[in-house]
């Protein structure tokens, strides 16, 4: 059973190689911005004693960024128990949305993330082939063999936060 906590103090070296293992850098650009993902918020999934998943946010003016989120095995409901963990935190933060960028040869994750309730609200045309300027790891061609070049901004509007 796949269990959520938030990262510890204890946590943060391991979160910090794990997203270096994972995205070649923890630096992460989305709309022009550069972020030290290992320095956010984060949740670890965990199964028994061993990590099966992490997300990474962060919360600004009532709208959290899901900045990270990995499933270290895929298809066991990991990313979407991360996901819904990150969204309750959100709504319990008052934010009025989560949102988060994806680049466009991610088909796995537009299905997932579509299929969670997130909608596409934006196209930010060439937005990656700028972060590749401040990022040179991201590759040119991802996933597919689809050449990396835009930013999808996906959205899960929250329920207004009670009291
Ligand atoms: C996108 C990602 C986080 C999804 O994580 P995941 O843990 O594989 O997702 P889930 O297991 O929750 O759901 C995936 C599918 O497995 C199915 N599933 C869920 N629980 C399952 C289980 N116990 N057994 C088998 N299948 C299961 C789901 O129905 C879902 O299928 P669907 O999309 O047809 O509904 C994962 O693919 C990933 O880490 N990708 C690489 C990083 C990335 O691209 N992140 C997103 C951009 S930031």
């Amino acid at each position: 059973m796949t269990e959520i906590h938030p990262a510890s103090a204890d946590e943060r070296a391991w979160v910090a190689q794990r997203l270096n293992e994972l995205w070649a850098s923890t630096t992460v650009v989305s709309r022009g911005w550069t972020h030290d993902a290992s320095e956010l918020p984060a949740f670890v999934a965990s199964s028994g004693a061993e990590p099966v998943g992490l997300a990474t946010y962060r919360i600004e003016a009532a709208e959290c960024e899901l900045v990270t989120l990995d499933a270290f095995r895929r298809g066991e409901g990991v990313g979407t128990a991360l996901l819904h963990r990150v969204a309750s935190e959100a709504a319990a933060q008052r934010c009025h949305r989560l949102w988060l960028i994806t680049s466009n040869d991610n088909l796995d994750a537009l299905r997932f993330y579509q299929r969670r309730g997130l909608r596409l609200v934006a196209v930010h045309r060439g937005a990656i082939d700028a972060a590749r300027r401040l990022k040179p790891e991201i590759p040119e061609v991802g996933d597919h063999g689809i050449p990396i070049h835009d930013e999808l901004e996906l959205e899960l509007v929250l329920p207004a936060a009670a009291g």
